[in-house]
């Protein structure tokens, strides 16, 4: 694992989550309450992009079949049964968003 810069964060739209890859990693970043986070943006259950789905307060919602996982810990909260999403640790430095992964 190795810090990446991925974004800008004033590019990080609270309402929509935000695409980045590194190298085949697919990662969504998210702002909740003004805090950054980042997880896998495959959803768990079939193949989905979490950054085609809904920001729920501080879940994201799968855009297929609507698996509901909680953003800062990726745990399932709702929907089909699939495994808990993959999350990412986070830094910020001089505005620039860092993914260890
Ligand atoms: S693909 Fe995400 S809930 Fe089915």
């Amino acid at each position: 694992m190795a810090w990446q810069k991925v974004a800008r964060e004033d590019a990080i739209d609270a309402d929509i989550p935000t695409a980045v890859s590194v190298g085949e990693q697919l990662i969504a970043l998210y702002k909740v309450d003004g805090q950054v986070y980042g997880t896998s943006n495959v959803c768990t259950h079939q193949f989905a992009l979490l950054s085609d789905g809904y920001i729920d307060g501080d879940c994201i919602e799968c855009p297929l079949h609507q698996a509901l996982f909680h953003i800062p810990t990726g745990k399932l909260r709702s929907g089909p049964t699939c495994d808990d999403l993959k999350t990412f640790p986070i830094k910020i430095e001089d505005g620039e968003v860092f993914v260890d992964c």
